[in-house]
């Protein structure tokens, strides 16, 4: 199965913040890649700004390096990626001021999408907004996007908003949240509602809890300053869990479109409950071989901010009364793996009577790596002796089952920056969606602020803190385990 590849029409796509880690690491080898499938071409360019005082050239010496790391297998292809550095210029600009804009103004070229791409902090959003106004450069067909942190609470989330709202329409404006860009997470909505098998017992009736794991083995190093005022609440609850969960419990939305998919996320966030204060864990890494704790690396040797979270949520709605839905999140835990487990209930009557065993079902959707689904199926042990019941896994991993030339997925930026030259919402936050998740974090926060509540320490490479198994356990249920 080879994926289709849909051009797009010719773009002018802006990255304010160029040279920075994201449009190095990220943007720019997303954009080669798409550039290297043929889904642009010569006629789009890529311009980007920033403060610094290089040449075009310089700035092209600069994303050749970056992309030799970031997509070495294609900047293998010499001759691609000369052709992808000659649809790349650079501007000197300041956001604060009015130097560089007259530049960037007569390189853009009329009638066609015009992207802006702000890839800088929060900060800088409301004055690169004003400017892009004051000098006309906002065309009919003019989108711009912006990455998270989008705001730091309700109140800076709602600022923010209004900062883009006063220059922009809706329609125009694309928050990022890269989850939502993985192809295994868009899977989610292709396994709900492509499939008749799951869907009716997608509910309270036959769904026991839901499990929804994004452990990761890094720490935080590099990004020590962001992490301390962050914590993972804002840098992953926030927002990459809270789109996971939205996708697993949303009603189908009527059609696939941005509305119809926002409008259904947003009512399952606005019928989260409170989290009660003992349904929550938090923890830090403790100090251990890959190396120093995280009060260390802060240096902060009295610091506060989680590094792990583990939550049990409730929504309050027809569909998911009574099932609670367990989150949890880490850095330098065991593994690296994000996964959700639907968890079924027991059959309600066993007709091999108790001493066969129970087993309930469950579904394991895999978001990565090893990208699959796995479900758990109950069976006769084999052998003589009686009917006793075992449990097996039907498993299948995407890239075994779809060929070899599935086995590298498009990376989530590729997808996500292709989708804003198209003009689909689809993948990216609506503002109120934001509003509503900052809504249902800040009193989880402010509650932690008020007790003084202070993180419970884990071992690196553990799954996280023992409290967070005692969270299962006071259910009588456990965490399925974290294996890479
Ligand atoms: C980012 C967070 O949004 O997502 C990081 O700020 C985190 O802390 C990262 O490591 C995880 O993304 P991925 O794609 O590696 O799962």
């Amino acid at each position: 199965m080879v994926s289709r590849v849909i051009p797009v029409d010719p773009f002018d796509l802006i990255i304010f913040g160029g040279t920075g880690d994201l449009a190095q690491r990220k943007i720019l080898p997303a954009l080669f890649r798409r550039f290297c499938a043929g889904q642009w071409h010569e006629d789009a360019q890529i311009i980007a700004a920033a403060r610094a005082n290089h040449t075009a050239e310089e700035f092209r010496e600069m994303v050749a390096e970056s992309l030799r790391q970031h997509a070495p297998r294609r900047a293998q292809d010499s001759r691609a990626l000369t052709r992808f550095l000659l649809r790349v210029d650079y501007v000197p600009l300041d956001a604060m001021t009015a130097e560089g804009w007259d530049v960037l103004s007569e390189k853009l070229s009329p009638n066609r999408v015009r992207a802006f791409y702000f890839s800088v902090g929060p900060s800088l959003f409301g004055p690169l907004a004003e400017r892009v106004r004051a000098h006309d450069l906002a065309t009919d067909d003019t989108r711009v996007v912006v990455e998270k942190p989008f705001g730091h609470d309700l109140d800076s989330a709602r600022a923010l908003n209004a900062t883009l709202a006063a220059h922009f329409d809706e329609s125009q404006i694309y928050r990022i949240d890269h989850y939502l860009g993985k192809e295994t997470v868009q899977n989610l909505m292709a396994v709900r509602f492509g499939n008749m098998l799951f869907e009716p017992l997608w509910n309270s009736q036959y769904v026991d809890h839901i499990q929804i794991t994004v452990a990761e083995t890094v720490g935080i190093s590099g990004r020590e300053e962001y992490y301390e005022r962050a914590g993972a609440m804002r840098d992953m609850v926030q927002n990459h869990l809270m789109q996971l969960l939205c996708l697993i419990a949303m009603e189908p939305p009527a059609k696939f479109d941005p509305d119809a998919v926002r409008d259904e996320k947003l009512k399952v966030i606005r019928a989260l409950d409170p989290v009660e204060p003992h349904h929550i864990v938090r923890g830090q890494f403790a100090a251990g071989p890959e190396g120093a704790g995280y009060r260390d690396c802060v240096g902060n040797p009295r610091s506060t901010t989680e590094s792990y979270v583990a939550l049990k949520a409730h929504i309050s709605n027809w569909r998911w009364a009574g099932t609670p839905f367990y989150l949890r999140t880490g850095k330098r835990l065991v593994a690296r793996s994000s996964v959700i487990n639907v968890m079924f209930k027991d059959a309600p009557h066993s007709i091999f009577g108790e001493e066969a065993g129970r087993h309930a079902n469950a579904l394991s959707i895999r978001l990565q790596p090893n990208e699959g689904i796995t479900l758990k199926v109950t069976i006769k042990e084999p052998g003589p002796g009686g009917m006793r019941l075992v449990d097996v896994p039907l498993d299948m991993s995407f890239a075994e089952a779809l060929g070899p030339e599935n086995q590298d997925p498009p990376d989530a930026y590729e997808r996500l920056v292709m989708d804003v030259i198209r003009g689909n919402q689809t993948l990216f936050m609506r503002g109120d969606e934001v509003e509503a998740a900052w809504a249902w974090t800040d009193p989880i926060i402010a509650g932690w602020l008020a007790r003084g509540d202070v993180p419970k320490p884990y071992d690196s490479g553990s799954t996280g803190p023992g409290d967070a198994e005692l969270l299962m356990k006071r259910d009588g249920r456990r965490w399925q385990g974290i294996k890479p």
